[in-house]
């Protein structure tokens, strides 16, 4: 067993940082992300064999929770259905939290019981002799792992719709919030200047995690589900930062390390998406987005056409570009594959296709690229909006397969919309336009959608897997 500074345990934990950042750059490409996700996985396993080989670590507990972990962990994973992954990601985040939390609180205990000078010695890892400095970071990790428990239950419920997706307004509520963090603040003081030993000390930590985990709670209600996988990745920029502290904690290289690039990596994603949705953070968190209060669209005006499977091959088949775009509807229906299909029948027929893929669409981030990858689609037919935008107008055909909210030009047109300002794919600017959808239900964020009353538009109401595969058909028996 080895003390934290031997060059073995530090070696371990240089290896497992550059492996964690290999595997995470490798994430940024479809080509690489498999085994970029197998990296790190590996990277994490030299830290927790690093961790195992510290000088009074007891093994039974870590084995126990690995082997206990990763079963839940797989059979999770094997067991979740696409749809359902965000909710999944967002409990996990959440139990990130939680662990940090219980590691602060697991920590205090022991430094309570145990004194300073004994805490010290156990901990092996040549502590800081400032107990000032463990108390924050004790406190820190607290108060950032049960928000982020709290919020990711939250938000887990929300997008699950085991509790009402629409922001939970009352009067009030930032006031509520601001007296909540007041309160964190003060007793967070506290517990840092009477430590563990004075019972004052103790009980402040146990007020800071109820009030945190209050804090969670009555933070991300108020965001609507349409919100929710910005907030999901927001929480999980802050499960990053809770694993740091916790690393700061137990001076642990390797939690603080993997913590702050989770904290990083979270952070990054975040700006991204609130930048595909033209909005700043502080509106995705404080706007009460979809609480439909003081949002009125424009009436819509116009007149719905639907057509039937044969007309909409008839338009296709004169076609000679096609741009095809995603929704969340293509992966309830799973029509991936017959999607693909016809896009290869439209190619044969002379016709440049492409698919492009909204940043938001679908029910979590890269949700429309793992789909078509899946079906095999080649990579350089997917497109950004901002490449097709700019000559929608040269575009034959769009086919819109189950997205709504993405390609709602109220987001352009009407400034009363609660989608106003965000940016969408235009394809109400292609000289045809085809839907298919269902109904003339709304899309998540729950706004009534213009395009399917434009003159260019034709509607091809049905289950988008069966529209598409009666397309297949038509084109192959020709
Ligand atoms: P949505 O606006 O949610 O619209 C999906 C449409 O698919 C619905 O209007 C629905 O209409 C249709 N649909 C559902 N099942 C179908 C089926 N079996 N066959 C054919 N159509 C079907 O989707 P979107 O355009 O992809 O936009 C995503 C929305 O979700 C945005 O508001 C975004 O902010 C939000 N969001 C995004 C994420 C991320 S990160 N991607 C995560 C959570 C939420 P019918 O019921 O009439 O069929």
């Amino acid at each position: 067993m080895f003390e934290s500074d031997h060059p073995l345990i530090t070696s371990l934990y240089i290896v497992a940082a550059v492996l964690f950042i290999i595997g995470l750059k490798m994430l940024n490409r479809a080509t690489t992300a498999r085994r970029g996700n197998l990296i790190s996985g590996v990277g994490m396993l030299a830290a927790i064999v690093a961790t195992c080989l510290l000088k009074g670590m007891t093994f039974g507990w870590i084995l126990f929770g690995a082997v206990v972990g990763s079963a839940i962990g797989a059979v999770a994973a094997y067991a979740v259905k696409m749809t359902a992954m965000p909710e999944m990601v967002g409990l996990f985040n959440g139990f990130g939290g939680l662990a940090s939390m219980l590691v602060a609180w697991a920590e205090f205990h022991k430094w309570r019981v145990e004194g300073w000078v004994k805490y010290h010695q156990l901990l092996g890892t040549g502590a800081p002799d400032s107990p000032l400095f463990t108390a924050v970071a004790t406190v820190f990790t607290a108060i950032v792992g049960a928000v982020t428990f709290s919020g990711s239950v939250v938000a887990f419920l929300k997008l699950g719709e085991w509790i009402t997706g629409k922001p939970i307004l009352f009067r009030g509520q930032r006031w509520v919030n601001a007296a909540l963090v007041g309160m964190i603040l003060v007793t967070a003081v506290l517990m840092v200047v009477r430590g563990p030993q004075d019972i004052t000390g103790y009980g402040a930590l146990v007020v800071v995690i109820v009030l945190s985990l209050l804090l969670g709670v009555t933070s991300v209600i108020p965001i609507g589900g349409a919100d929710m996988p910005v907030v999901i990745s927001l929480l999980n920029s802050y499960s990053g930062v809770a694993a740091a502290a916790a690393g700061f904690i137990l001076l642990n290289t390797g939690l603080i390390v993997a913590g702050s690039l989770v904290g990083a990596s979270g952070l990054i994603l975040t700006n991204i998406m609130c930048k595909a949705m033209n909005r700043s953070l502080a509106n995705v968190l404080f706007s009460g987005f979809g609480s439909g209060e003081g949002t009125t669209s424009a009436a819509v005006q116009g007149e719905v056409k639907p057509i039937s499977v044969e007309d909409a091959y008839y338009i296709l088949e004169a076609a000679r570009s096609v741009v095809f775009v995603p929704g969340y509807g293509m992966a309830v229906a799973q029509a991936q594959h017959v999607v693909r299909e016809l896009g290869q029948l439209l190619e044969k027929n002379g016709a440049e296709v492409r698919y492009c893929i909204h940043p938001v669409a679908g029910r979590m981030p890269g949700h429309m690229n793992v789909l078509l990858a899946e079906a095999n689609v080649p990579y350089e037919q997917l497109v950004e909006p901002g490449d097709v935008n700019p000559v929608m107008d040269t575009v034959d055909v769009a086919v819109v397969i189950g997205a709504n909210d993405v390609v709602n030009p109220a987001a352009r047109e009407d400034p009363s919309s609660p989608l106003w300002g965000m940016p969408i794919i235009e394809v109400d600017r292609a000289r045809t336009c085809i839907v298919l959808k269902r109904s003339m239900r709304a899309g998540f964020a729950g706004v009534e959608n213009p395009l399917f009353y434009k003159p260019n538009t034709r509607m091809l109401f049905g289950d988008a897997k069966a529209t598409v595969s009666a397309l297949v058909s038509e084109f192959k028996s020709e």
